[in-house]
């Protein structure tokens, strides 16, 4: 158990009401302005008997992909919210990942809603009739078991690394997520999946403007090697996201040989039945964009990019081996 500045351990009383980054605090206000429901988007767009079997699977198949950053989302940001508490940081730090938990949540909800109409009990319990079925029910349970190791690795975190270091390293998931969100929902053609990924487009918009307060509220009184230490976990980062945003890399996905050629064959046929479903080539763009647009602000705060080669990013030389924990944060 980690002790605090008093040598008691952490406790989420007295608590404060302290604002110190009005930036922050806006960003929290934000979040009831822009509220959406789930619930309130056409979903008998996706009606079963539009699509044929393959179409079917192959969009639930995106969606529980898409869940499982969700889901370590939801778990992230409920540890880092108690964690904030426990640790008494300024009120609108709380409240803002907590309002990132609620969003994580809804996200989460968009896919078990997709799955279930199109898919019913995919993936945990769906009985598969076919290859494509096969493949794809493996696929995600592969995936969801290397969620696991990452998981046990976000949990060990907190006892191996300063808070502040934490903290300051959650924007980088959302810069990827808020252009490639967008790009979903400006390629999609049901307009269930417009409305979804143009409401989590804007969520993302936010969590990336608080994180952002964050890191510059954080990485101002932070030591060079702390700084570097983000840059690694930008890089995390990018390995951990890889097999939704960008295609899976090894150094921490354990997965087999063919599992490649059937999420491309999967996603290929979830953009025919209007999910839209970048390519390769367009998430590596996006990528490549949405990391330059914000590398002046992180260099001005000494915070270096890493080199991501795969997208054509330069910057520092990370290297993460095969096997290497990932310590990264999540949508
Ligand atoms: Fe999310
Ligand atoms: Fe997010």
């Amino acid at each position: 158990m980690q002790i605090d500045r008093e040598g008691s351990a952490p406790n989420i009383f007295p608590g404060n009401w302290d604002v110190v980054t009005q930036e922050l605090l806006k960003t929290y206000e934000a979040w009831f302005k822009q509220n959406w429901g789930p619930v309130e988007l056409p979903w008998d767009e996706l009606d079963r008997k539009n699509f044929d079997d393959s179409e079917a699977v192959a969009q639930a198949y995106w969606m529980a992909k898409l869940a499982l950053f969700e889901k370590s989302g939801i778990g992230a940001f409920s540890l880092a919210t108690l964690q904030a508490a426990r640790y008494n940081m300024e009120d609108p730090t709380k409240k803002f990942l907590a309002g990132v938990t609620y969003d994580e949540c809804r996200h989460d909800e968009i896919c078990r809603r997709a799955c279930n109409r199109l898919c019913p009990g995919f993936p945990y319990k769906f009985k598969p009739k076919n290859t494509l079925e096969e493949k794809a029910l493996r696929n995600i349970q592969v995936l969801y078991d290397n969620g696991r190791r990452y998981w046990s690795a976000f949990e060990q975190v907190w006892q191996k690394y300063p808070l502040e270091l934490i903290f300051s390293s959650f924007f980088f998931a959302e810069i990827g997520a808020q252009l490639i969100f967008k790009q979903v929902a400006d390629k999609s053609r049901l307009s269930v999946y417009r409305q979804a990924f143009s409401n989590i487009t804007k969520d993302e918009s936010r969590h990336l403007a608080g994180t952002l307060a964050l890191l510059e509220r954080l990485a101002s009184d932070m030591p060079k090697e702390q700084k570097l230490m983000i840059t690694r976990q930008m890089k995390h980062g990018f390995i951990y996201l890889s097999p939704l945003l960008y295609r899976p890399m090894h150094e921490f996905w354990r997965l087999p040989d063919d599992f490649y050629e059937w999420d491309r064959k999967l996603e290929e046929i979830a953009a025919d039945a209007g999910l839209g479903v970048p390519t390769l080539e367009e998430k590596s763009e996006k990528w490549y964009q949405a990391i330059q647009l914000h590398r002046k602000k992180l260099e001005d705060l000494g915070v270096p990019v890493p080199a991501i080669k795969e997208v054509g990013v330069d910057g520092v030389e990370i290297s993460v081996k095969k096997g290497d924990n990932i310590v990264a944060t999540p949508l």
